[in-house]
């Protein structure tokens, strides 16, 4: 006998937990479908950890110069297996308050591996052989994606690592190579730069961070450069010789680094075969991502699919977004999709990038007159006070006919907590605001956020300190 629902959800990471806790929170009868533990990548192999790990590496920093702000500290050194304790706690004190929640919007959380088969039936094969079956009036597949890696570089935890691995590391490599710089490589490469490992990161791409701006990416890549991490971009990895706990990574034309750890960062793949599919109408794509149309459907009547499954950003917060849209398509209401191309992005290496919206590039590319300013923070006082004059805010604009300047097209930031201080922009970006709609608030002295008021300020064509 079938266990009926108003939404049966497969996977249990944001993009799932989600669709359950919004469902629930709108009256639907849900029951979520988990194989391991509530929360996913983001809160057990992703997001949380990396940025934990990642605050290990900022106290670090601070420390080393306390000296400069007159507090006296003997120089630091670290600790990996009390960071990693640090992170089980928040991470194990994050999933308690998941799973808390969960049961208290009274979403049947089933354990074990679901598989959807016709009329959205879902199969949940439990870990001790027992089979259950679900069937949902509305189905949402999200079980997101697994690190990719290249071929002829076999994972085995010691030598060769994804970021699962990295992020479980009890004693740092001394030595790294990291194959992919965008997020995930530029995050890990500077929080073990930071921590004392000698990195060399090894990009296919002209730039880091393919798709953030390039005068923001510029100035990670400084950063890194004036740490001692090593950056090659343009360079293609042809394969890599293992030999007494190191090995040969080759890459370019005949170049090679003898690293201790090789990092894959090259990309997360959807991970789409565990889900059974025989007998529905849901499609894959030619790279292995569920297809879907601008409200999470799939080609099954009922079924939808959101998060990494799907070939969107792969960001917890878009996985949240298309929960909300896929939800509130199922229950009828008007709901306008989401605007991927004006979604937050936030990297967590140091410097901080942020940003929404168009690059300078892709806004030319798209034919937009462009009109651009950027205001660097070592004008900033609050930069100054805290230490941390590295890095920008430039904001893109559209020129009217006539010249004026009319609505942000993006704005992109480098440099202290901008993670932090990217909401106006994304509102700005969002609301289409103009540099005459944002001119006249007010923005508190002295705060970081003084920039980005600068940097719209000084597109009116009037600048207050600059
Ligand atoms: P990514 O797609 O952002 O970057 C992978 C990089 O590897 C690309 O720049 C690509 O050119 C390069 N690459 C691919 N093959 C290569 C090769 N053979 N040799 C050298 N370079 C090669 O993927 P990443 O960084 O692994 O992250 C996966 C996903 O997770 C992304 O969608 C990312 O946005 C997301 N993520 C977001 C974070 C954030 O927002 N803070 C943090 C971590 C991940």
């Amino acid at each position: 006998m079938a266990d009926e629902h108003d939404l049966v959800v497969i996977g249990g990471g944001p993009g799932g937990y989600a669709a359950a806790l919004y469902g629930a929170a709108a009256g639907l009868s849900v029951a979520l479908v988990e194989r391991a533990e509530v929360g996913g990548t983001c809160l057990h192999r992703g997001c949380i950890p990396a940025k934990q790990l990642l605050e290990t590496a900022t106290v670090y920093r601070t420390v080393a110069r306390a000296g400069d702000f007159g507090v006296v500290a003997d120089p630091p050194s670290v600790d990996l297996p009390a960071a990693q304790a640090r992170k089980r706690e928040v991470v194990g004190q994050l999933h308690r308050g998941l799973g808390g929640l969960l049961k208290k919007r009274g979403v049947e959380v089933v354990a074990g591996t679901g598989t959807l088969g016709p009329d959205r039936t879902v199969t949940v094969a439990s870990e001790d052989g027992s089979r259950r079956q679900l069937v949902g009036r509305h189905v949402v597949l999200a079980t997101g994606s697994l690190p990719r890696t290249l071929d002829g570089f076999e994972v085995d935890g010691t030598t060769v690592l994804t970021s699962d691995e990295v992020l479980e590391l009890q004693c740092l490599p001394a030595s790294a190579a990291v194959i992919g710089g965008g997020a995930i490589g530029c995050e890990f490469a500077s929080l073990l730069g930071d921590l004392g490992t000698d990195v060399t990161v090894l990009e296919a791409l002209p730039q880091l961070l393919a798709g953030v701006d390039g005068d923001v990416a510029e100035v990670v890549a400084r950063s890194f450069q004036r740490r001692g991490i090593t950056v090659h971009t343009g360079v293609a990895v042809h394969g890599h010789d293992p030999a007494d706990a190191k090995t040969t990574v080759r890459f370019g034309r005949g170049e090679s680094v003898t690293v201790e750890a090789v990092i894959m960062a090259v990309g997360r793949r959807p991970l789409a075969e565990t889900l059974g599919l025989e007998g529905t109408a849901v499609q894959l794509d030619d790279r292995g991502f569920v297809a879907v149309d601008e409200y999470l459907r799939t080609g099954e009547e009922g079924v939808y699919a959101l998060g990494d499954l799907v070939a969107t950003p792969q960001l917890a917060h878009v996985g949240f977004a298309e929960a909300i849209v896929a939800v509130r398509h199922m229950l009828g209401e008007a709901v306008a999709p989401v605007e991927y191309d004006k979604v937050p992005w936030c990297i967590y290496s140091h410097p901080e990038v942020a940003f929404a919206g168009l690059t300078e590039s892709a806004a030319r590319e798209a034919g937009h007159d462009v009109v651009v300013t950027r205001h660097r923070f070592n004008a900033n006082s609050r930069a100054l006070v805290v230490g941390e004059p590295e890095g920008l805010v430039k904001v893109v604009a559209e020129r009217e006919a006539g010249g004026r300047v009319g609505r942000l097209l993006g704005v992109h930031l480098v440099g202290p907590w901008v993670t932090e201080q990217l909401a106006e922009g994304y509102l700005a970006i969002n609301w289409e605001a103009t540099p005459e709609d944002i001119g006249p608030l007010v923005h508190p002295h002295p705060t970081l956020s003084e920039t980005f008021g600068e940097t719209v300020l000084a597109l009116t064509g009037r600048g207050l300190h600059a």
